[in-house]
């Protein structure tokens, strides 16, 4: 059977932009950056973004596009014979971790959306957001059944193959998100109280430097808003013909990434301090923050409902792409057919959704990691573990295992200046920036 491929150029660019813009750039880096101090947190992601994940980006595309196959794959046709094949693993185990607890956090956004539906959500519930949302979350089995709506989801627009369902849908979604954030951007602005949002988002408290932890949360966060290190960006390359210049493509998905997440800065740190609530109460912090500024607006109840839809549509173009890393892999090994493996893979990680879900009620007690809950410790190892592991195997591959000549050639970089920076970004920066923030946060440095 012949390979699958994009339609065209813009095709690949949305479905990766559809890839890199979701949870990540509103729920996760809202309550990441709340607690790693606001402003600190945000110069550091800003410039791992631009000094790591861009140019990596550029070569997990590249390895994609070169190899025409899966993470596993990729590497067994480009170095047959040796062990690189093996780093592609932790690719498709980060896939199962992470769509894990997306999924979860993915099902709590349709339920809000259905709740702006039904108008229960356009004026404060009883107890308020932030006990509404404790309730919900807590119960065993509410949740599970949108964790396994938005799974049903995800596995049809995989199984329908990408470009008809997703692509599609996210030419009309994305801008929407996009209008809607900055309009509710300016609107919370404008709250009383707002500039001390403001503040903590872009004044940095330059104490928060000296906690070793800021700089894996601000590495993870880089890696997992670009959907960078795991082989989400290196499948979808592996559906670009050689015809597709990469360079200029990756660059603006990096731009509109760091765009998303900085408007949704804007948005909630402001909602945060006006209506007192704490920047580090972790994962549900959004879920409190955007229905209070939603009640406040006039036609809120009509706003919130749109955003909710949107950012479900968001968290389903990134799901789509994570889930499509272990198809792609099972599909090409077991010559399965797309519809049984995604199906297979998708039930996997839904099993895996139970159990977060239930890390927010009867196995709240559960704290694999330090203090961290079944959620926040699946997170950290795969965002701020696995896939800065994966994204430093990926630059040592190009920048060491293939020839300068072979490097520049796969990325449509020979005889560029930029090229060149790149080139050094990959063999030396980002491969050393990656290892000292792994060393910090080991406590060696
Ligand atoms: N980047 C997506 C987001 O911000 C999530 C995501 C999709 C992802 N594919 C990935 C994260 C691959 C890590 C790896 O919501």
């Amino acid at each position: 059977m012949e390979r699958e491929k994009w339609g065209t150029k813009l095709g690949f660019m949305l479905a990766a932009m559809g890839s890199a813009v979701g949870l990540g750039n509103i729920w996760r880096f809202s309550f990441v950056a709340g607690n790693n101090g606001g402003g600190a947190f945000l110069i550091l992601y800003l410039l791992f973004v631009i000094l790591i994940a861009v140019p990596l980006l550029l070569t997990e595309v590249s390895i994609g596009r070169k190899a025409q196959s899966d993470v596993v794959g990729s590497y067994k046709k480009l170095a047959p014979g040796t062990p690189w094949f093996l780093t592609g693993f932790f690719g498709v185990l980060s896939a199962f971790l992470i769509l894990g607890f997306y999924s979860v956090v993915a099902g709590w956004s349709i339920y809000y959306f259905t709740n702006y539906i039904t108008g229960n959500f356009a004026t404060q519930p009883a107890g308020g957001y932030e006990g509404a949302f404790g309730m919900f979350i807590s119960d065993s089995w509410q949740p599970l059944f949108w964790v396994a709506l938005f799974m049903a989801l995800t596995i049809f627009i995989v199984v329908s193959g990408v470009k008809k369902g997703i692509e599609a849908a996210n030419k009309i979604f994305m801008p929407i998100l996009a209008i809607l954030l900055i309009f509710l951007a300016f609107y919370s602005i404008s709250l009383e109280g707002a500039s001390e949002g403001l503040r903590f988002l872009f004044s940095p408290d330059w104490s928060a430097f000296s906690e070793p932890s800021i700089y894996i949360a601000a590495l993870g966060q880089a890696f997992f808003s670009l959907s960078l290190g795991m082989g989400a960006m290196l499948t979808y390359g592996s559906y670009l013909s050689k015809e597709h210049k990469l360079p200029g493509a990756t660059m603006g998905i990096g731009l509109m990434d760091s765009f998303f997440a900085i408007i949704s800065g804007i948005v909630i740190f402001p909602a945060v301090f006006a209506f007192g609530i704490d920047p580090s109460s972790g994962p549900p912090l959004v879920f409190i923050t955007l229905p209070s500024i939603f009640e406040q607006l006039p036609f809120g109840g009509i706003v919130g409902l749109v955003f909710f839809f949107a950012l479900v549509l968001a968290a389903l173009s990134s799901s789509v792409s994570i889930l499509e890393v272990p198809t792609a892999y099972f599909m090409r090994v077991f010559n399965w057919s797309r519809r049984f493996t995604s199906v297979l893979m998708g039930a996997i990680m839904f099993a895996l959704g139970i159990i977060v879900s239930l890390g927010f009620g009867i196995w709240s007690g559960v704290t694999p990691i330090g203090d961290n809950g079944i959620l926040d410790s699946m997170d950290y190892v795969a965002s701020n573990i696995l896939l800065p592991l994966g994204g430093l195997t990926m630059a040592l591959f190009v920048g060491w295992y293939f020839t300068k000549q072979q490097a520049l050639e796969a990325t449509d970089f020979t005889g560029s200046a930029i090229g060149n920076v790149w080139y050094i970004i990959i063999k030396f920066v980002a491969p050393i920036l990656i290892i000292l923030i792994f060393l910090n946060a080991l406590g060696f440095i």
